[in-house]
């Protein structure tokens, strides 16, 4: 018996290693309090377009690896990465066919295990794109689920009997023809909220939320520290199919998204995953209401840490851009929202949007520097985790795509059709798709004025924005007031000032018709950010000045202040922070 003991002891020993988490337990204020995910600045990568290092055109995880201490330089802390994995790359990876296996396309495991250590190593996290409201029709589950009706994967899906009629008419955000779409091998409906090919999985199915609860787990043993969860307001669904009414569809996340059963499925996910891994998961899309926002990320509930709505980003839809007071409004009335409770995101870009230059700030190459340089300060300078997309640290712009020929998006070409059939004036809608599209959002990063922008040895996937030459890394790295070495300051104030992390937002002047101006007060500190989003110069009067030493930062060389009349006058553009007493 003496003898058996040693055994027995490695025995027990090898298997709490097992089951225990490779990641330690999380920190005990991970939801509520100061947490490194609210602290943190976020830079969005489309593997695709940022850069090749084996001439194939497609951006892969070398080419991230190359770039490393490029974004250690930008003073980010978090990567989130679009997906990367198997796919037949309907609609660019967001149609995965293997959870766990890499698209060759990006490398191999041992170059995401590279790229992934080299970010560890440069004190920056990464979140892991997570597409489970669908899958691919290619997904091995899929096959399976569609070849015969008794299949162990049927509920994989939702499937409709052809023998009961026409499913009740669903709305697909990607197909003119609506979300069911007939399959005749086993005479029945499929529903795919998005392209034909991406079905929706049923999360109803406990085998489906365990399945997707273990591909999160493969991945946080290999390091990752976050999730972002794709369209997953819209992953429960009511299998009791009732009729919604006619034009439903325009009230889509209200119909579609945020069903109670959710919650269930979130709290699930927290404690299978989210805590016991001391992970990070943050949602695309928050509901339609701030209850619906709040359901999700409230600490006490134990769902997530972090949603993002599309309220602010959906501001600037059409080349007339937006008005200064909703969004001041809009801003404002999220972060009262959030004042006490839960969490957001800051953003105004990504991959599913057109450039934030061209929708949000002013592409005229005279205005370009100052008013992509205030959109970031105001970015940085707000309550919320903010989000960068790849390119917006250089001011990358739209490109002009007038014709639909040259489109390959899924969406885009959704879009085009729906509009067609419906009789739109088309000449219209493609001024306003040249506008809008996300494909403007997805051109290869522009990293020098070589032949492809220094992105590719060969033919780029996409065409790269002519205006490369002149917006480029390599052109904005040594220039000390580039857009480039802006953003590097505001993710330093970033970081050195908490308040603009944890202070109380407010804002000052709401009615002034040109300047945005609000206070960050707490952590011992009051700070003022006074933005002037106009191409003209203007000017504000303010009980606290700028001065050369209480200012934090400037666009701009110089400050003009009138201490007679206590007036503030900025230059078109300028962005200013500066504390106070
Ligand atoms: C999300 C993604 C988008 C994708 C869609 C379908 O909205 O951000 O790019 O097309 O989901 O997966």
């Amino acid at each position: 018996m003496k003898n058996l003991l040693p055994i027995f002891l490695a025995f027990l020993f090898l298997n709490l290693i097992a089951c225990e988490p490779k990641k330690p337990a999380p920190e005990k204020d991970n939801l509520e309090g100061k947490a490194w995910w609210k602290e943190g600045v976020l830079y969005q990568i489309y593997p695709q377009s940022f850069k090749d290092t084996d001439g194939d055109g497609y951006g892969d995880f070398k080419g991230v690896i190359e770039k490393l201490d490029y974004l250690e330089s930008l003073g980010i802390t978090m990567v989130w990465m679009n997906p990367f994995f198997e796919s037949p790359m309907v609609d660019n990876g967001y149609d995965v066919s293997d959870y766990r296996g890499i698209n060759p396309r990006y490398g191999t495991m041992e170059d995401f295990q590279a790229m992934l250590d080299g970010m560890h190593a440069r004190g920056i996290k990464f979140v892991l794109d997570v597409v489970v409201n669908h899958s691919s029709d290619q997904h091995d589950w899929f096959l399976q689920s569609r070849s015969s009706r008794d299949n162990p994967y049927r509920d994989y899906y939702h499937w409709w009997p052809a023998e009961k009629g026409t499913p009740p008419y669903r709305h697909s955000l990607f197909d003119p023809e609506g979300a069911w779409e007939y399959d005749s091998l086993t005479n029945a409906f499929y529903l795919h909220t998005f392209a034909e090919q991406q079905p929706d999985l049923n999360w109803e199915n406990p085998k489906v939320r365990q399945e997707v609860y273990d591909i999160m787990k493969f991945w946080a043993e290999k390091g990752v520290d976050g999730f972002r969860m794709d369209a997953f307001q819209f992953a429960s669904k009511d299998t009791t199919w009732p009729e919604f009414p006619e034009g439903h569809e325009k009230d889509f996340i209200k119909w579609y998204g945020m069903r109670p059963q959710l919650h269930e499925y979130l709290k699930e996910m927290y404690a299978e995953v989210i805590e016991p891994y001391g992970v990070f998961a943050v949602a695309e899309g928050a509901g339609s209401t701030f209850q619906d926002a709040h359901d999700l990320v409230d600490a006490d509930r134990k769902e997530l840490q972090m949603a993002y709505h599309f309220e602010t980003v959906d501001l600037s839809r059409t080349p007339e851009g937006y008005d200064l007071a909703d969004f001041k409004n809009v801003f404002s009335k999220w972060d009262s929202a959030f004042a006490e409770k839960g969490w957001i995101s800051i953003f105004l870009s990504n991959h599913d949007n057109a450039r934030m230059v061209n929708r949000f700030a002013n592409p005229d190459p005279k205005f370009i520097t100052p008013s992509t340089q205030l959109i970031n300060t105001f970015l940085m300078s707000m309550r919320g985790t903010p989000f960068t997309y790849y390119g917006d640290e250089i001011g990358m712009t739209n490109i002009d795509m007038p014709t639909i020929e040259e489109y390959v998006d899924v969406e885009a070409l959704g879009k085009y059709q729906a509009a067609k059939s419906s009789g739109q004036d088309m000449e219209e809608f493609m001024q306003i798709l040249n506008y809008n599209s996300r494909e403007n959002g997805r051109t290869p990063m522009q990293w020098d004025a070589t032949l492809q922008a220094g992105f590719t040895t060969g033919t780029p996937w996409m065409r790269v924005n002519p205006n490369y030459t002149e917006i480029n890394v390599s052109a904005q790295d040594q220039d000390p007031t580039s857009i480039l070495n802006h953003f590097r300051k505001m993710t330093k104030v970033r970081k050195e000032n908490p308040a603009l992390v944890y202070g109380k937002y407010e804002l000052v002047q709401k009615e002034h018709p040109d300047i945005y101006a609000f206070t960050r007060k707490g952590e011992g500190q009051n700070l003022m950010v006074i933005l002037n989003f106009s191409k003209n110069s203007s000017s504000i009067k303010l009980d606290q000045l700028p001065t050369e030493s209480n200012l934090i930062i400037n666009n701009y060389s110089d400050v003009n202040v009138n201490d007679q009349d206590m007036s503030l006058n900025l230059k078109p553009y300028q962005a200013l922070i500066f504390s106070f007493d």
